[in-house]
């Protein structure tokens, strides 16, 4: 249990993010003596608010129930222009009271990236990041374009050190996403199937019901391509088809990850975008808006292990329900003997339902001889007694802790943004749709995927 103090600063405290995802986090960590007792959240806002007034907003903002106790004792609502530099040296005041030689500092810019680039400067030029432990988390998207993503980071390099910048990707934090290493490379069973010659396609999913909820200012400018492909899903990807990493370092796997996004081409004749209708009647979207809710992508990697495999990544809005989830689908038996009923397929559940199922053949049960099917099922939650911890959990207790492991290497968001402007200058189809069968309809005219 570590003792020292401990300040975590939020920009883009009355936002959704920090509601639904930050402030539990802390909570849990806390409560669960992962990290120093002694905390303070600092929640930097434009509104006079009251303590009280702030958590009532936030309760708002959330159907899960905030830990008001804990919050009314840990948390600060401190008001602020986050784009003048003077009030920074309130802010500065307010840290230093709290602080002593010992105190750590972590800076979350839950901000848009449109504030990324006059916060930072005024956080470097108010000196509020100066010892080494002292980090800052910043919050994706990372630029909106290449580009912009590019500026971004020099600017970064400018103002910080490497090892006090941690961008988040919180996908990375998944349970079932930090097992996917595991899942590869320690079982024998694998080891030698994973390729061309016994994969037959790989999909990686992020389905939700939900639609854009109250983040039309952000989501407008982004869509579902920008928001969930170009971190979330390609990081997941990458993990699945990366060759061996030299060594079970950070680094090596970051190289390994990055080698993927470098050979990786996509199809933008069978991929798409969507937009589900009533999207233009959302609060606050403009009536003629082309933003993407929905996108269908196929690619292949040009490796040795998996040319020619079809890789697919499917994310969207206002779907048939809330699911991420990777498929590896096996090819068909080479044996004449006609006992498959079912191509094998490994599915890597990341949420709900935390697992991993592999389906298996074998005969019916009792006097019948035919085949059938069955899964073998391995679910964290049959196993486990108390809750996982949430993905943000662990990225913001690694990042307490200096361990950059599951945060993303500028040249990964680099290297995605490039193939993400690719995609965007490609123009690809886009349709409206109402339900998730119209798009499988779609998907399954020419392609051979389990959805
Ligand atoms: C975020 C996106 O990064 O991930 C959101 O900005 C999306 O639009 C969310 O809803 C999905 O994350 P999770 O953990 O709920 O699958």
């Amino acid at each position: 249990m570590k003792t020292k103090k401990l300040i975590i600063t939020i920009f883009g405290s009355t936002g959704d993010l920090t509601a639904r995802k930050l402030l539990p986090a802390i909570t849990n960590l806390t409560k669960n003596k992962e990290i120093s007792k002694d905390v303070l959240i600092l929640a930097l806002g434009r509104r006079e608010y009251t303590k009280k007034d702030y958590l009532d907003y936030m309760q708002t903002l959330t159907s899960s129930k905030l830990d008001r106790d804990f919050l009314e004792d840990h948390l600060e609502y401190f008001k602020m222009q986050i784009t003048e530099l003077n009030d920074y040296h309130s802010l500065k005041n307010k840290i230093n009271e709290y602080s002593d030689r010992n105190t750590q500092n972590l800076f979350y810019l839950a901000i848009g990236p449109e504030l990324l680039e006059n916060v930072s400067k005024n956080i470097f030029e108010s000196k509020l990041v100066e010892k080494l432990s002292d980090r800052i988390i910043f919050e994706k998207p990372f630029g909106h374009n290449y580009d912009s993503a590019k500026e971004i980071n020099q600017m970064l390099w400018q103002y910080f050190k490497e090892q006090q910048i941690y961008r988040i990707d919180h996908y990375l934090g998944k349970e079932m996403v930090r097992n996917i290493v595991n899942l590869r490379f320690g079982n024998k069973i694998f080891e030698h199937i994973w390729n061309k010659d016994n994969i037959a396609s790989i999909t990686v999913l992020a389905k939700e019901e939900e639609g854009i909820l109250n983040r039309a200012g952000y989501y407008d400018t982004a869509g579902a391509l920008k928001d969930m492909v170009q971190s979330h899903l390609l990081q997941v990807l990458s993990l699945i088809v990366m060759d061996t990493p030299l060594e079970n370092t950070s680094e090596a796997i970051k190289d390994k990850k990055l080698e993927v996004l470098n050979h990786l081409e996509f199809d933008s004749k069978l991929s798409f975008l969507g937009q589900y209708e009533g999207y233009l009647q959302e609060k606050n979207i403009p009536a003629t808006s082309q933003t993407d809710t929905f996108v269908f992508l196929k690619a292949e990697l040009h490796s040795k292990l998996f040319e020619n495999v079809p890789l697919y990544l499917l994310t969207g809005k206002k779907l048939d329900e809330k699911k991420s989830q990777i498929i590896i689908e096996f090819r068909s038996v080479s044996n004449q003997l006609n006992l498959e009923k079912e191509t094998n397929k490994l599915y890597i559940d990341i949420s709900p339902n935390e697992g991993v199922r592999f389906n298996l053949n074998h005969k019916v049960f009792g006097l019948n001889d035919e085949s059938a099917t069955s899964d073998m099922k391995y679910s964290i939650k049959d196993n486990l007694k108390d809750e996982l911890p949430e993905a943000y959990e662990k990225m913001i207790l690694d990042a307490i802790n200096g361990n950059n492991q599951l945060y993303v290497r500028w040249d990964e968001i680099e290297q995605s943004w490039r193939l993400i402007d690719q995609l965007v200058n490609q123009e690809l189809d886009f349709i409206r749709y109402k339900t998730f069968d119209e798009l499988k309809e779609r998907i399954k005219k020419t392609e051979k995927i389990d959805l």
